[in-house]
């Protein structure tokens, strides 16, 4: 590789919101180049199962379905923080983008008269998720692949960011490493999408995968882009007990129940008339309501039932999770409940951006989980998340193909930043001390479950952030026990933890300054939501060396008023 790239656009993220992307840009006559951590159909988009959003109305119950339907739900089930136009956007533009999918050959499930099937998720007014069994992700990922492959669209595989190049305010590409050698490179563009994903290895218990570390967000927030909303953070209600891999709401999509350790059927008192089908962060809370007030299982979980579903259906709609259940815990649901627990599973914050993916920075547009569109306000619903990477993976693709010719990096630029990229490893490298990167990372994840989870109090997180402060100044001591070239994961997870810790403090920072309880973020303190105080967006940007500077923006409200949210 040479030392210097140049394309039009780089995409940074090869999961389903950066091959969307990329394919927009292409089709727009651009040259692309996609530069992915990992070889991109093993992104974590392919772990997604559940399924995808949109108000087709194929489902016999769902007739009456609409985008403004769905539009409604999405600002609810956010809790009013969501941007009111955008959540329009998403769900006026998911059907096109869902049948788009279907035409380039994703292999939904179909209901008897072949049209796409739907089933219900929580929130959700109607059954609108459509799905590919319990590997919707899987599907989407594999047929935008392919439509990128078919398009010859240039891949940057196991190319690791570490820092954006910026010339006169103005991201103009990025230096990254080549995993398998150690080679350094710059990469020059007019426009720079970013499509990361999520961070939710900065927990303990999460059901992301090793590579979600926010690395490319971290270099953005660094870079002067501005994260927005990053203390609301997604628990998953079940995730399997023991390894927390997800276990889909689309189990209980298809009628699962859950049960606690005395056999009842709780959720009849946290949301009596939606059941299980309550939004996430109504029914994570419940389940660890129960575990906290004794009527949990041994080691804290609840039970989620199936076996009244059948073999049938669970083998050909759940063949994934049943899968899951046996392989890691050792039950099959076909005649044993799973144990599950709320997990970590997504961030509704991320790199604050409009509609077109435009960041506060020219030049660099994001898209996907780590941008924040701001149409999941303060909690998500599920199946919005796999939607928001087509809709606006797209209409970033969009914009960045507008943004060419804009002008780009001299090679002045980027061989300064690939040097200084340079002189930076070295210096780690050379460093000498007893301090590991793997016993910093361990305490960040157990600071971030125990005191920045599903309950939150002012002393657990006042402690939080000073935890975490503490462990960035232990960072910058940490020395490497590898310091050869090739594959150097001690290298690559000790740069990522210097970005981890600093998305784990603006969460940890915002959840703190936030008193009130929105959505998913719950303060056993200030246990109401407070519209008169906090109908804001937390806005928070980087300061070298120190704490987070947190400001606030309003929320775009346009048509529909902020109601007490019930279900
Ligand atoms: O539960 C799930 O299948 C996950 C879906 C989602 O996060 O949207």
């Amino acid at each position: 590789m040479p030392e210097i790239t140049r394309h039009d656009v780089l995409v940074i993220g090869g999961g389903l919101a950066g091959l969307r992307a990329a394919v927009a840009i292409h089709d727009a006559g651009h040259d692309v180049a996609v530069l992915s951590k990992v070889y991109p159909i093993r992104s974590h988009s392919g772990a997604a199962q559940g399924g995808v959003n949109a108000s087709l109305g194929n489902h016999p119950e769902g007739h009456d379905d609409s985008w403004e339907k769905h539009a409604f739900d999405t600002i609810k089930g956010s809790d009013y923080l969501a941007d009111q136009p955008r959540a329009e956007i998403l769900a006026q533009d998911a059907p096109a983008r869902v049948i788009e999918m279907e035409h380039w050959g994703a292999y939904f499930s179909r209901f008897p008269d072949g049209r796409i099937a739907q089933r219900p998720f929580g929130g959700a007014g109607f059954p609108r998720t459509c799905y590919a069994a319990d590997r919707t992700g899987h599907q989407l990922l594999h047929t935008l692949w392919e439509q990128c492959i078919k398009r010859g669209i240039t891949f940057l595989n196991e190319w690791f960011i570490t820092r954006f190049v910026t010339s006169g305010g103005r991201v103009v590409g990025a230096v990254a490493m080549h995993v398998p050698s150690g080679e350094l490179a710059a990469f020059g563009a007019d426009a720079t999408v970013l499509a990361g994903g999520g961070y939710g290895r900065v927990f303990a218990k999460t059901t992301n995968a090793y590579i979600n570390t926010g690395s490319a967000t971290a270099a953005a927030y660094i870079a002067g882009a501005r994260l927005e909303d990053a203390e609301f953070v997604q628990f998953h209600p079940t995730t399997l007990f023991g390894t927390n891999i997800l276990i889909s709401e689309g189990v209980r999509g298809e009628g699962g129940h859950l049960a606690n350790a005395e056999g009842n059927r709780f959720m009849d008192r946290y949301a009596p008339s939606v059941m299980e089908l309550a939004p996430r962060d109504i029914v994570a809370r419940a389940i660890q309501t129960e575990i906290d007030e004794g009527r949990g299982f041994e080691g804290g979980y609840v039970h989620l039932d199936i076996r009244h579903l059948g073999a049938d259906v669970i083998m050909s709609r759940l063949p994934g999770i049943r899968q899951i259940a046996m392989d890691f815990a050792g039950v099959d649901p076909i005649e044993t409940p799973i144990p599950v627990q709320p997990g970590q599973h997504y961030s509704m914050g991320g790199l604050s951006c409009d509609e077109d993916g435009a960041t506060d920075v020219p030049g660099l547009l994001a898209c996907g989980e780590c941008s924040c569109v701001s149409v999941h306000g303060s909690n998500r619903l599920g199946g919005n998340s796999l939607l928001e990477t087509l809709v606006f993976g797209k209409r970033a693709g969009d914009r960045a193909a507008g943004l060419v010719g804009g002008g780009s990096a001299s090679d002045g630029a980027l061989s300064a930043a690939l040097e200084d990229a340079r002189r930076s490893i070295a210096a780690l490298k050379s460093r000498g001390g007893r301090e590991r990167q793997d016993a910093v990372r361990r305490e960040m994840q157990s600071v971030m479950t125990e005191k920045v989870g599903l309950f939150r109090e002012e002393r657990p997180l006042a402690g939080a952030v000073d935890a975490i402060a503490g462990l960035k100044e232990r960072h910058r001591n940490v020395s490497l026990a590898n310091t050869g070239e090739p594959f150097n994961y001690d290298l690559i997870d000790t740069l990522e933890l210097g970005g981890m810790l600093e998305l784990a403090h603006v969460t940890a920072a915002g959840a703190l300054a936030r008193t009130e309880s929105r959505g998913s973020h719950w303060r056993t303190d200030h246990p109401a939501r407070n519209d008169d105080d906090w109908l804001k967006h937390t806005m928070a940007t980087h300061v070298e060396g120190g704490e987070p500077a947190i400001g606030y923006e309003d929320v775009i409200i346009t048509s529909y008023e902020p109601m007490e949210r019930k279900y």
